[in-house]
């Protein structure tokens, strides 16, 4: 992490070099090498809220902390004082005194930044309508291991990143990423469905960042093609996909813009036959599954660096003004 911040809430927290560590943690420890203490986080307790539902992040992050010796709390808001009026902030001040981080699902980003504002340990955003940063840790993972080159295949300088369809909080976060390890992304989106615009003015100082609404022309010559839902959680608005379809639909013409040896991604879960044909994600060329497995091992990494043997000790927290920004804007 960045010096003076121990949150994980955009990506924008990761540098380049705090990236590649983790990311380096990570492979190690799904090759089993990683070595150091059998349960190097016994008796630290993650507390989990999820305002939503969730499979991936949820299982992954309960299973990754068993198996670092340490233990999780999944609290849904319906079980808390929350629902109840109870804040945001006192609810992370509570959470305080009996865990030592808290990773939340949210509706709103805002929401994750009070938690973090009232909190005294690390807050980790599970997913807020403006971000996914631990999505970005599994996905730039699996782009190491299909397509990094160099010493044991850890660089992916000189790469290309197209998104196609919705510049969402998945997109927001990975192109976050790609500029920490100097892929290039090229998105297309609809008008209105951009991503966020300091990500990508703040990306484009590292790397090239393209947005456009053309599929065709962001995929061209591609290495990796990602996608993600076109009507989240976040929007149930039936109308939205009109935006979408057909055009953004990652099929195999699509697929056949980019290089021969492309790999797809998809953070999942997926609607096959709305944003990505059956053939694409159930082809030789999806690597969904080990994205998804990669959640599992990146998450590990990242807890072992909040939390872990050397992990910085928590301590009182800069005001929050000067901390983080509102509602998915940049952080001060
Ligand atoms: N990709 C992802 O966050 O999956 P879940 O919604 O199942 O957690």
């Amino acid at each position: 992490m960045r010096a003076g911040t121990r949150d994980l809430l955009t990506f924008a927290e990761l540098d380049a070099s705090g990236t590649s560590r983790l990311l380096d943690l990570a492979a190690r420890l799904k090759r089993g090498a990683a070595g150091g203490k059998k349960a190097p986080l016994a008796g630290r307790t993650l507390a989990m809220i999820f305002q939503k539902p969730s499979t991936r992040t949820r299982v992954s992050f309960e299973v990754g902390m068993h198996q670092l010796g340490g233990h999780a709390v999944a609290l849904a808001p319906g079980d808390m004082q929350l629902s109840r009026g109870e804040t945001l902030g006192d609810t992370a001040r509570t959470l305080s005194r009996y865990a030592d981080a808290v990773l939340a699902r949210v509706f709103a980003h805002s929401d994750v930044e009070a938690l973090a504002a009232g909190s005294s340990i690390p807050v980790i955003n599970g997913l807020s309508d403006a971000f996914h940063p631990c999505q970005t840790l599994a996905d730039l993972m699996t782009v190491r291991e299909k397509k990094g080159s160099g010493r044991g295949g850890r660089s992916l300088e000189g790469l290309k990143l197209a998104w196609i369809g919705d510049g969402n909080n998945v997109c927001n976060s990975l192109i976050l990423g790609c500029a920490r390890t100097g892929m290039d992304v090229s998105v297309a989106a609809p008008k209105g469905f951009e991503p966020l615009e300091w990500v990508v003015r703040e990306s484009r100082e590292a790397v090239r960042v393209d947005v456009s609404a053309d599929p065709a022309a962001a995929a061209g010559g591609a290495d990796v093609v990602a996608t993600d839902t076109f009507k989240s959680i976040h929007n149930e608005d039936a109308g939205r996909l009109a935006a979408f379809l057909p055009r953004y639909r990652v099929g195999r013409r699509l697929m056949g813009k980019a290089k021969k040896d492309a790999v797809f991604m998809h953070c999942l879960p997926a609607t096959r036959g709305r944003e990505v044909e059956a053939a694409v994600i159930d082809g030789p060329q999806s690597a969904v599954w080990d994205e998804a497995e990669n959640r599992l091992h990146s998450q590990k990494a990242l807890l072992l660096a909040l939390l872990g043997p050397g992990a910085p000790r928590c301590g009182p927290r800069r005001p929050a003004s000067a901390a983080r920004g509102g509602n998915g804007k940049r952080p001060a």
